[in-house]
């Protein structure tokens, strides 16, 4: 088994507060690394900005600021979300930093002297909202192939990174290695993509004159780096690549670069091919989740900042819990698949999987701890039938979809076993029980459902940390289940007979409207 995992988001450009899209991929990220860390494993969970480049250069004048005292100001509201939402990174990474400056400008360095770089006339289009060269035979109409918006023409001297060189090179290794690109529907797309068209060499430098916002050129000063070939370099620059050899060899290759799909063509084809041209093995795998779709006017479309349809994360945490936030972006939609974002959905599946399913079970369960056994936990005993196949199977199959980046599958065998626990209450009716006074059979069913609930909070711990820390407590567990091995804590039987319980209101109160 490998023992570490890197694990990466993009870096999000701070020309504005980040949405529930970026949310989305840090809160995947935040719950594949914290299910690693479980595990035993070192994990090095890797997010931060994007800082450099026109579209931030224009906001900034916009403001009326300096792009340094913008980008200083913007990723405040980075830090800051992801406290809201619980995000454990083990590092942040701006590009505006030494550290990642000093790799660039080796990296430009090392591919001149290769000879992989070269001086050359562009004539061509230029997108600045999403920051891409196009040839006139990409575009359509005159606008974005990918978001369809205005393009500048531009006709000037720049370098070139030969990206054609290696095309075929990447085409072979797509092919020996079908999990390079994930999902599967985003590994054929890039593939045939490749197969049927000649790539061009990469454009990669900004002239002064026009753009000074970016890492200056070594070799020619006259010239700043394209932001998409400074930003793709963090994934290296961040583990000390050139400079910490120890840690670099440690971490890389990355295990996941977790990106949504409209940035799929920089991860798949250009960052594969910068490594291959300065000799580093590629990323094990680039996992292009889908997009939030938000309805407007009978239209739907991408959330994004530019179209100003975006749902604010911040707002949304004052009216639910922050949890209940996180399990919805990975419950609703199978990671990999757009969904459509609507407030109705949000609190239809809170109501129905947080408030009734798990909020109740917990609630109603320990009621009866304090009822049948003056809330003291009942003597140990084995489960019942109906769990034991559930629970004796739930690891295996909860680890596999894990490992899978399948959330939706992981969270959904999770529910069988709370569905299952809901049903043993409805069918073993415990009041009865107690009326009749059949006191062993009361005690091993009311155990049984307590350890049901006790493991449900460890497998959902990744998803849902403080709610699954909270049933520990409420349960007189002191565990601090950030620190445990998961493969201990889902073992039957951990639950201490005579521990007192400390029930807590519900906990996810139902919600009317938001
Ligand atoms: O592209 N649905 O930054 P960016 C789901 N700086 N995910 C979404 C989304 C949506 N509607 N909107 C955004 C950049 N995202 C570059 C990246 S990496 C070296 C440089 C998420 O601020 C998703 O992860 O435009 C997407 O890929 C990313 O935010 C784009 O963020
Ligand atoms: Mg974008």
């Amino acid at each position: 088994m490998k023992d570490k995992i890197y694990l990466t988001t993009p870096l999000y450009y701070v020309n504005a507060s980040p949405h529930i899209g970026h949310a989305y991929t840090n809160v995947a990220g935040d719950v594949l690394a914290k299910f690693f860390r479980l595990t035993g494993r070192e994990v090095y969970f890797l997010t931060g900005t994007d800082e450099h480049g026109q579209k931030i250069k224009k906001e900034a004048e916009v403001r009326g600021l300096l792009p340094l005292e913008f980008v200083d100001k913007m990723v405040e509201n980075f830090y800051h979300l992801w406290e809201v939402l619980g995000i454990e990174y083990d590092d942040f990474i701006r590009t505006t930093e030494a550290r990642h400056e000093r790799v660039v400008k080796k990296v430009l360095e090392i591919l001149y002297q290769k000879g992989d770089i070269y001086h050359s006339l562009y004539e061509g289009f230029y997108c600045v909202p999403c920051e891409s060269f196009w040839a006139k035979s990409d575009i359509k109409e005159g606008k974005c192939p990918d978001c369809g918006r205005p393009l500048d023409f531009i006709k000037e001297k720049n370098y070139f990174f030969r990206l054609s060189h290696y095309q075929s090179w990447l085409v072979e290794y797509l092919e020996s290695n079908p999990e390079f690109v994930r999902p599967s529907t985003r590994y054929n797309e890039v593939l045939s993509f490749l197969k049927s068209k000649k790539l061009n060499d990469l454009c990669i430098s900004r002239p002064k004159q026009r753009l000074e916002w970016g890492i200056e050129f070594p070799f020619d000063s006259n010239y700043v780096t394209y932001v998409w070939f400074d930003a793709l370099l963090n994934y290296i620059s961040s583990i000390g690549v050139f400079y910490e050899e120890s840690k670099f060899k440690k971490f890389w290759p990355a295990d996941f670069h977790f990106i949504g799909k409209d940035i799929l063509r920089q991860h798949a084809i250009y960052w594969p091919i910068i490594l291959r041209a300065l000799d580093i093995e590629p990323p094990q795998c680039v996992f292009a989740h889908g997009w939030w779709l938000i309805e407007q006017e009978d239209v739907v479309e991408k959330m994004s900042k530019s179209k100003g349809n975006i749902v604010n994360p911040l707002n949304l945490v004052k009216e639910v819990d922050k949890d209940a936030l996180r399990f919805f972006l990975l419950r609703e939609v199978p990671f990999g698949l757009d969904g459509k974002f609507s407030s109705r959905a949000l609190v239809q599946r809170i109501n129905s999987d947080l408030a009734n399913d798990l909020g109740n079970l917990v609630f109603r369960s320990l009621n009866m701890v304090e009822k049948y056994f003056s809330g003291f936990i009942p003597s140990r005993g084995e489960p019942l039938p109906e769990y034991k196949e559930v629970v004796v199977n739930l690891l295996d199959k909860y680890t596999t979809f894990m490992k899978r980046v399948d959330f939706f599958q992981a969270l959904e065998n999770v529910w069988e076993l709370v569905k299952v626990a809901n049903k043993s209450v409805e069918e073993r009716k415990p009041w009865i029980l107690f009326k009749e006074k059949k006191r062993e059979v009361l005690e091993n069913f009311i155990y049984s459902l307590l350890e049901a609930i006790r493991i449900i909070a460890v497998y959902l711990y990744p998803f849902i940390p403080d709610t699954a820390q909270s049933i520990y407590i409420q349960l007189g567990l002191e565990k601090e289940l950030r620190r445990a091995n998961l493969f201990e804590e889902t073992k039957w039987g951990l639950l201490s007979e005579g521990i007192k319980i400390r029930k807590l209101p519900p906990l996810f109160p139902r919600i009317e409207n938001i």
